[in-house]
């Protein structure tokens, strides 16, 4: 397509329009302009300049005035950005050059010096590292929440039998509290997972001005420390040209809504009717406009569905810096869609299952009665085999395999056999293995640490009280 644009690129782009004669193509303009997401780092890219000026005039590279009115104009910028009266303005392309536009016309000479010893590489790479430690500490505390909801329900539910299920079959019965710590647990290395993101992202790039470090003599020490980070990142080239936190971040934030989305699928299948053990609220359900009967789980199959979009920015960012040479490219500006879209996906979901496990309500003997049945107590009578009779594990299995037969054969359930039935399989039955055949005493004989007894589950919510503080 031909250029139409022949405006000189200088009057066009202030900032870098030096050495041009012509602007750019309507469409390389299109494709070059992130204004319309990465305005979003608007507050981060100011904190960074005014650290970044502050350093200056301590080094003595800008003066006190031009450091005094660069900061006053960026607090007149911010104030306009926050309030909704900032021109955002495509041709300056990117919250940096807009916002130093602005500063420019707010301020006027003086803006010009706030540039001086930086690049839009090591300011971008910052900006990105306190956003996304920003998100990091905002997620951090919806998991605690989460966490905290998992706990409160798991304590009213420390001996509600449900069965266990592994393949979706009926297993051993467990309580129900036991089953929502197992997601206290999973919160608790998705936020372990987020703080190891944390505590490497926290290095600063500021100073590695394009790629190499720049002849000013700066203090990197300085913007490191008033930007909150350990350190300043040690190599100029991976400070511009690295994303592996942002990678970090979404490889957590895929493996955390994996976790939610794994418990969603189970609210969607204990709610519904044939199951039964669970009931969401309204305020978390939606209504069939045809069937007056229908509740809808909408809100657990969004947090099951979004986890395909976190998933895929992770692998879409990835893709984007396979291949990358050092240091900076342009390619590198697509990383901020997958980080923002994300975490705004993973934040949403995060708040509705918080939601969704405070408000829901159990249904103890739907849970009961299915916890008894499909022989879950298979394993405690042949455990009780290999115990009172000291039957070999694998004999007692089989034993037991045959017992069940006899009461599938008969429609029952194990416990409402005879002794006598049991003798025709195992003569040395005694009446004592009636003990173990229910479910509540299945439940309270898993006493090993970890396990399902619900004296174990209370232990397990008193120490996670303890961790939350
Ligand atoms: N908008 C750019 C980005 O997000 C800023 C860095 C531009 N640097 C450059 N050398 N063109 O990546």
């Amino acid at each position: 397509m031909k250029n139409k644009n022949t405006k000189p690129a200088s009057s066009v782009n202030a900032l870098w329009g030096g050495r041009f004669t012509q602007g750019p193509a309507e469409a390389m303009a299109r494709i070059n302009a992130s204004i319309d997401f990465d305005r979003r780092l608007w507050a981060q890219d100011i904190a960074g300049s005014k650290a970044h000026a502050a350093m200056l005039a301590a080094a003595g590279i800008i003066s006190a005035k031009d450091c005094q009115e660069i900061a006053d104009g960026l607090d007149r910028v911010a104030e306009e950005i926050a309030s909704g009266d900032f021109p955002f303005r495509a041709e300056f392309e990117d919250i940096h050059m807009n916002v130093e536009a602005r500063l420019a016309e707010l301020i006027g000479e003086a803006a010009g010096r706030l540039h001086t010893a930086r690049s839009r590489n090591d300011q971008v790479a910052t900006d990105f590292r306190l956003f996304v430690r920003d998100a990091i500490d905002e997620l951090d505390a919806g998991l605690v929440t989460f966490q905290r909801v998992l706990v409160d329900k798991a304590d009213e539910h420390a001996e509600t039998v449900m069965p266990g299920f592994t393949h979706l079959q009926t297993a051993q019965p467990v309580t129900f509290g036991h089953h929502l710590m197992a997601y206290y647990e999973m919160a608790k290395r998705d936020r372990g997972r987020l703080d190891d993101c944390r505590r490497r992202l926290n290095e600063c790039p500021l100073g590695a001005a394009a790629l190499a470090g720049t002849s000013f003599p700066i203090d990197r020490e300085a913007t490191a420390d008033a930007l909150g980070f350990d350190a300043p990142a040690a190599n100029s080239l991976d400070a511009v040209s690295d994303r592996d936190f942002a990678l970090e971040f979404l490889a957590a934030l895929a493996i955390a809504q994996t976790h939610l989305s794994r418990l969603a699928e189970e609210l969607v299948v204990f709610s519904s009717a044939p199951f039964g053990f669970v009931r969401l609220s309204d305020a978390f359900t939606t209504g069939s406009s045809i069937m007056p009967q229908k509740r809808n789980p909408d809100g657990a199959e969004l947090v099951r569905a979004k986890t395909g979009g976190i998933a895929g920015a992770f692998q879409a960012l990835l893709v984007v810096m396979k291949g990358l040479p050092l240091a900076y490219s342009k390619d590198m500006q697509e990383d901020k869609v997958p980080v923002f879209r994300a975490t705004d996906a993973f934040a949403a979901s995060l708040a509705v299952m918080t939601g969704m496990i405070a408000d829901l309500t159990v249904d103890a003997e739907a849970m009961a009665a299915a916890a008894g049945g499909g022989h879950a107590t298979a394993t405690d009578l042949a455990d009780w085999l290999v115990r009172a009779l000291g039957l070999p594990f694998r004999t007692a299995h089989e034993v037991t395999g045959r017992i069940v037969a006899l009461a599938d054969g008969k429609g029952c359930a194990l416990a409402d056999l005879t002794q006598e039935d049991m003798q025709a399989v195992e003569p040395r039955i005694a009446e004592g293995v009636f003990d173990v055949l229910s479910v509540a005493s299945s439940v309270a004989s898993r006493t090993s640490f970890g396990g399902t007894a619900p004296e174990r589950v209370r232990e397990a919510i008193a120490l996670a009280r303890e961790e939350l503080g």
